[in-house]
């Protein structure tokens, strides 16, 4: 198995082959004049297995576009097989035509994730909602691997194990609430969140965290609104300690800043998108992934 990388990842693919114990393919990448993408494998792959790491975080469109270009170059040098590696797979979101006229964008990015040339998949905590598993979405062998364990062990040997209580902020939080709770014994709470726009989010439902250090848990945090709406909650109830696990920290606009500012004493997240906060490299998992060749 040989590893290459799109531009999101160079370093977490040097990690995976080093772990995996794999050779990296080198890849030139420009621009045309025009803002066109250009790339060329540098490397012989002939008859290989490749291994391509690509997150599609921040501008994803454009990632993604670059993405499709490397495997087209694989296969058109003789690759015979390609594992994408996409730690964040952006639309994942937009999993339902939530209103007349809206495109269904999880299946739209994994068709095109398919017919780009990907022979099969490894991503981490996609956002599973609507759809529950990962084969319910892709027609390719796929795997959804989680990063919650991760971060929870990460968080129990950094900050202890004092009396805990784990919140999900939605409904779809469940399961990465649960699994950071089994890990921490500590007891879990989900609440319910209301959209209201793009930065706008309402959460409610019971919630009661006095006299615990409190955790928040999701699988990714874009504007941040969404846990600031809980921290507000908690802050309100005398909760002096709130934490929060995240495996896909975009953080756009400030988010960090309003979170800290709304009383989060630290956010905690993986490098599936590079961010300030990343504490939990998930190399070896992925690494791990592909060794055991666990979709064959
Ligand atoms: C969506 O339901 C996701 O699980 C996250 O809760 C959401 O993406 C967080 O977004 P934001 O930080 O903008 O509230």
């Amino acid at each position: 198995m040989l590893v290459t990388y799109g531009s999101s990842c160079e370093d977490m693919a040097k990690s995976i082959a080093k772990i995996a114990g794999s050779d990296l393919i080198k890849v030139d990448r420009r621009r045309f004049p025009d803002g066109e993408q250009y790339v060329k494998v540098l490397g012989n792959v002939s008859g290989e297995d490749v291994a391509v790491v690509q997150s599609l975080g921040m501008n994803p469109d454009a990632l993604f576009i670059e993405y499709s270009l490397l495997v087209d170059a694989l296969k058109g040098a003789g690759c015979r097989f390609v594992t994408a590696v996409i730690p964040y797979l952006a639309y994942a979101r937009q999993d339902s035509r939530f209103h007349r006229g809206e495109p269904l964008s999880v299946k739209v990015i994994t068709k095109f994730i398919e017919s780009a040339g990907t022979d099969r998949l490894i991503t981490v905590d996609m956002h599973l909602h609507r759809y529950k598993e990962i084969k319910e979405v892709f027609s390719i062998p796929a795997v959804n691997l989680s990063a919650m364990p991760l971060l929870a062990e990460y968080y129990r040997r950094n900050f202890g194990s004092q009396k805990t209580v784990v919140i999900g902020p939605d409904m779809e939080s469940e399961q990465w609430a649960k699994a950071v709770a089994e890990k921490l014994s500590a007891e879990y709470m989900i609440l319910e969140k209301e959209r209201l726009g793009d930065r706008d989010v309402k959460v409610s439902g019971e919630l009661s965290a006095k006299g615990s250090r409190a955790v928040l848990v999701d699988d990714i945090i874009s504007s941040g609104k969404t846990l600031i709406e809980v921290i507000s909650r908690l802050k309100a109830q005398g909760v002096s300690r709130i934490d929060a696990l995240v495996t896909h920290a975009l953080l756009v606009e400030d988010a960090l800043s309003k979170l800290k500012k709304s009383g989060l004493s630290e956010l905690i997240s993986t490098d599936t998108v590079p961010n300030q906060c990343a504490r939990v490299s998930i190399a070896p998992l992925i690494a791990d992934a592909l060794k055991k060749d666990a979709l064959k």
